[in-house]
């Protein structure tokens, strides 16, 4: 008997029972624990079958993850499966909550397997940048036929109970116990009374067509050139051809090449990243009880707010300036319901539900009097917000929590317009609100921490990423945007073209390049932002003036068929006139292009992106360096197995980004300025990952002592 494994003896069965919360991970006490326990058991005369089962919420979320990347603990997990599987005594699982990974693959190692409702298995591997290591690979197709291995693997789906009794992943569906426990007991009596066979998975011989192998293959080199995981997986299924101890083996090498990957590090950080940004200094405080939501503006980002809530089940009211606009706004967020529909998310019965009886659209701001938190998404305008929350602050009830959605402003300033300031917070969504998963919580000075922690719950409730952040102009996302934007300008001032620079970062992972993403958007309310900013602009900044001039000729993006590229047929397309309007902003500023390769452009423009998420990070904005990754992350379409900007500048190493900086700013030094938290952490050679967790300014010492 240990801490994380517990057997009990009724008769002649043994439960086993893993107990090592909170998901049961196959850590290396656990390994350890099944390691001494099994044999002792399987040795026992008494013991006439063994059933191994999953304390508290689920049998096994699969390997530890957080053991990847450190020097491995025997008993290694596909030694353990081999292990259970080569048992001379029955030796039978029985599965709930989830099975994964490395939880399934014991499951399909023991002789026969129990499902609980509500259970769900799977081979995840492949989403954190591995393939299955501890005979997944082998034993899951054995079972389910090759075409549906492959399918399992390479997907890292996971399958519901009723499909996995279909596929002859697990052998029954056991609805009547009442408990894991129970299951365990009624299974291995069954065995007993040979009511349930076991069998060795390994045994089972299954054909391995070469023409089959070599069809995923290529399909996976076809559909993830930048995840090579995929087609390894493919490769290890091909073993199954080979006896199981030889399939493992070859399994563990393969395995091995994918753990040693950039794209494993980049996947494995992104896992934790999403569950790591909701460790705020605020925890303490019990969250308000939020039963219905108001949203103040129903454009786009208002209808898309107001739809995530409706998804998630809470009611909403709605205000818009007059009769027209409200019936728009009912009309966009009835859209998106229907979307809901199309994909299964929510059946037609619960939307017209759902729109006749949980959204209240009106004309005035009394409609959220009754609201538990209201949040405006009007125009980013700081006077119309300002005096969109003075009144509000007549309407909303005491202890109602305020909102702004805006992107830059300054939410101190919005909260000033209210008598209660403590209430006021910004809920920065990203378009569209209800896809997108990334909500910046923006703290302001007197934000009171029930007022946070309350926007942390309901993001969770949204399924969403909160990433907390200090306020300054753009805040973590925006702000990062910017500067690289402005990168993005001087590599087509050095001399690439549009498509060169969005090329070079779409080969690169990023789902589409900066300035493609700005034609989608439309070019016509950065233009306007630009002639605003323009009188106050610093002289020093180097500035090209292409985006003007795509917009005073009439292009502003995908939506008018020109910006900076055409789009004739649907497909974006060099557009000559702009390349020649450059190309005469080149001469202006006495540039010569010179010739840019992928590289030269991912480097530019990633240490642009680093160079300002140090300063950030050095102003206290954001926490620390995994919250600022996962802003990038999910609401910024940076590449996932890269795992974030500030992942890459440890992975490159701080000194390596300083001197790049210095280099570039050999052309610019406006432009370039190293940030003192990254000249310290250079010094000391340290990392970003490593430091403690701030939100004010931290201090800097560039020798890098602490
Ligand atoms: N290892 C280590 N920690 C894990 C873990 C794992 N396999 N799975 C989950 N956790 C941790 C989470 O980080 C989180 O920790 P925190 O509370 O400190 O933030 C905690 O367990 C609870 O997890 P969630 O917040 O994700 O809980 P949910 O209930 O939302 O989801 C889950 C549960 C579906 C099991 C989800 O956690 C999950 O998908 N886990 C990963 C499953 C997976 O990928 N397994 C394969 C592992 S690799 C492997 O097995 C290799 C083998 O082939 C050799």
């Amino acid at each position: 008997m240990t801490d994380v494994v517990h057997i009990t003896r009724v008769g002649p069965i043994a439960l086993v029972e893993i107990d090592n919360p909170p998901v049961n991970a196959a850590g290396a006490a656990v390994r350890q624990a099944l390691w001494a326990a099994i044999p002792e058991l399987d040795s026992d005369p008494d013991v006439q079958v063994i059933a191994l089962y999953g304390a508290g919420r689920t049998f096994t979320a699969g390997a530890d993850i957080r053991e990847f990347g450190k020097p491995p603990i025997p008993p290694m997990l596909p030694d353990l499966c081999q292990r259970l599987e080569d048992c001379q005594t029955p030796l039978i699982s029985v599965l709930h909550g989830t099975a994964l990974g490395g939880g399934l693959e014991m499951a399909v190692a023991t002789h026969a397997r129990i499902g609980l409702p509500g259970l769900r298995v799977g081979l995840p591997e492949v989403a954190l940048g591995i393939i299955p290591g501890a005979g997944g690979t082998q034993r899951a197709p054995r079972l389910v036929g090759l075409e549906a291995g492959l399918e399992m693997i390479t997907s890292g789906r996971h399958v519901p109970a009723e499909e996995a009794l279909q596929l002859g992943l697990i052998d029954r569906l056991d609805s009547t116990s009442a408990t894991p426990r129970d299951a365990a007991r009624t299974a291995a009596q069954a065995v007993l009374e040979g009511a349930l066979v076991t069998r060795r998975t390994g045994d089972i011989d299954i054909p391995i067509p070469a023409d089959v192998i070599a069809r995923w293959s290529a399909e996976m080199a076809r559909k993830y050139p930048l995840l090579p995981n995929r087609k390894a997986a493919v490769e290890a299924v091909a073993a199954c051809a080979q006896p199981i101890r030889d399939g493992v083996r070859e399994e563990r090498r393969v395995f091995n090449v994918c753990l040693d990957s950039p794209e494993r590090a980049g996947l494995v950080h992104a896992f934790f990243a999403e569950r790591a940004t909701s460790r705020i200094p605020e925890a303490g405080s019990p969250p308000r009880p939020v039963g219905s939501v108001g949203v103040i503006g129903g454009g786009t980002m208002g209808a898309g707010i107001a739809t995530a809530f409706l998804l998630a089940g809470l009611p909403v009211s709605l205000s818009e300036q007059d009769a027209a606009s409200a019936a728009a706004a009912r009309d966009r967020i009835a859209g998106h319901l229907e979307g809901a529909v199309k994909r299964g998310k929510m059946t037609g019965e619960t939307r017209d539900i759902t729109l006749a009886k949980h959204l209240q659209v009106d004309t005035n701001l009394d409609v959220h009097a009754q609201a538990d938190l209201v949040i405006e998404a009007a125009w980013e305008d700081l006077e119309t917000k300002k005096s969109i929350f003075a009144a509000l602050d007549g309407v909303a009830k005491p202890g109602a929590i305020l909102a702004t959605n805006t992107s830059y402003l300054d939410v101190d300033s919005i909260a000033a317009a209210t008598t209660r300031p403590a209430d006021v917070l910004g809920l920065h969504f990203f378009s569209p609100a209800h896809v997108m998963r990334l909500l910046e919580v923006v703290v302001g000075a007197q934000t009171a921490p029930d007022v946070t922690t309350t926007a942390f719950a309901l993001a969770k409730t949204l399924r969403k990423v909160p990433v907390r952040a200090r306020i300054c102009d753009g805040f973590i996302g925006n702000r990062i945007l910017n500067r690289t934007r402005m990168a993005a300008d001087h590599l087509l001032l050095m001399g690439a073209s549009p498509a060169q620079v969005d090329g070079a970062l779409e080969r690169w992972g990023f789902a589409l390049g900066p300035f493609a993403t700005l034609d989608l958007a439309g070019l016509d309310i950065g233009w306007a932002a630009r002639k605003r900013r323009a009188p106050t602009r610093d002289p020093r900044e180097r500035y090209l003036r292409l985006a003007d001039r795509i917009c005073e000729a009439g292009h502003f993006g995908r939506k008018t068929g020109r910006g900076y590229y055409r789009y004739d047929g649907g497909a974006r397309q060099e557009d000559p006139e702009m390349l020649a309007w450059l190309q005469e902003e080149r001469a202006e500023q006495g540039i010569s292009p010179r010739a840019l390769g992928d590289q030269d452009i991912v480097d530019y423009y990633l240490t642009a992106m680093i160079c300002e998420a140090a300063a950030l990070l050095g102003d206290g904005i954001a926490l620390r360096a995994v919250d600022v990754d996962a802003v990038l992350l999910f609401g910024y379409g940076f590449p996932r197995q890269r795992g974030g900007p500030l992942l890459q500048a440890d992975m490159l190493g701080p000194q390596t980004v300083l001197d790049r900086i210095e280099a570039y700013a050999k052309a610019d030094d406006h432009f370039w300025q190293v940030p003192p938290l990254l000249a310290q952490l250079a010094a000391s050679d340290g990392r970003f990952a490593k430091l403690p967790d701030s939100d004010t300014p931290r201090p800097i010492h560039p020798t890098g002592d602490a």
